[in-house]
């Protein structure tokens, strides 16, 4: 048995890999250990050797799958990964097309990397453009196995104002924009009657696949849970970082909850700005897909009154 210590990254395990197939050492025969933290691997075992070069060809796929099971938190992804190479090399060159092989299933769900939140999907240092290509690859919670795109954030960089809605609806999740369905119009509507423009603004949702269940032909919208709110976040922080917003506005309660935390109740601390880490201007308000719940026209009158009375603070800010 060869126990190999490796940093855990996929350019480390390319490195041992390398040197125990040129060994020809199977897989049964090696123990994977991660060293810790800027642990130092040569106070543990000889340095490793430096790995001969050349060696055997890989399909480029199974380095782009390897890459990407690297960054799983699973221990075993090493053994996993080394198990495939060999065979790759040693028995079957068509190894990553046999669907039903046991190991081959490890690896692909090993490469999903799903459910894990955004965080791994976020390129540090990227500007809101690269931001926003990034996103559309996210698969860091289920929500977008069903949905159609991702709806990033839409809006210039330089932003004063930043609005945080929920989540796209069925029209934002077909056309890949925030507010642009019903509650976009109501959302359009209030803006031009304080007198701010849209364009100027940065307008995103604190999640950014459309969650949903279907009724006959109609896709109904479903609040998102705690764990998908948490999951997406750092597309928000990202966003939020970047663009460094004077005044920030959350539209209802899941977006009030997502910057101020769980205890914030939107009819009580609503319309009052408060200082946050984002903004020193933040306010909530009426999620405008709230005023067109209002049961009656009265009831749908007073609560755009609401929202209104609070965006003619924003705009005044
Ligand atoms: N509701 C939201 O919260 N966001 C949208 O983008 C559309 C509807
Ligand atoms: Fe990623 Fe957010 Fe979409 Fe979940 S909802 S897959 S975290 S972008």
């Amino acid at each position: 048995m060869r126990t190999v210590e490796i940093a855990p990254s996929f350019e480390d395990w390319q490195a041992a890999a390398r040197t125990l197939l040129h060994d020809g050492v199977p897989p049964a025969e090696v123990r994977w250990r991660e060293t810790a933290h800027g642990e130092q691997r040569s106070l543990l075992t000889e340095p490793a050797p430096p790995p001969p070069s050349g060696g055997a060809r890989v399909p480029r796929k199974f380095l782009d799958l390897a890459r990407e099971a690297a960054v799983a938190a699973d221990p075993t992804r090493w053994q996993v990964l080394y198990e495939v190479l060999w065979r790759l090399v040693h028995e079957n060159r068509d190894l990553l097309d046999a669907e039903g092989d046991p190991t081959m299933r490890r690896l692909k769900a090993l490469s999903k990397r799903e459910g894990e939140g955004a965080a791994e999907f976020v390129p540090p240092g990227a500007s809101l453009a690269e931001l926003r290509a990034a996103a559309a690859k996210c698969t860091g919670c289920d929500l977008y196995r069903h949905a159609t795109q991702t709806v990033f954030g839409l809006g210039p960089a330089d932003a004063r104002i930043v609005f945080v809605g929920e989540q796209p609806g069925d029209q934002e999740d077909r056309k890949g924009a925030p507010f642009v369905g019903p509650a976009g119009e109501v959302f359009d509507r209030v803006l031009a009657e304080v007198g701010l423009a849209r364009t100027r603004l940065y307008v995103t949702n604190a999640v950014k696949h459309f969650k949903f269940v279907e009724k006959g032909k109609r896709r109904i919208h479903q609040t998102p849970r705690m764990s998908e709110l948490t999951a997406c976040r750092p597309w928000l922080e990202a966003e939020l970082a970047l663009i460094k917003p004077g005044v920030l506005v959350c539209l209802g309660a899941t977006a009030a909850h997502a910057v101020f935390g769980a205890d914030f109740r939107l009819m009580k601390d609503r319309g009052r700005f408060a200082p946050t880490r984002w903004a020193d201007k933040t306010i909530a308000t009426l999620h405008p897909s709230a005023v067109l719940r209002g049961e009656d026209e009265t009831q749908q009158a007073r609560l755009y009154g609401i929202l209104l009375e609070d965006l003619r603070l924003v705009a005044g800010a």
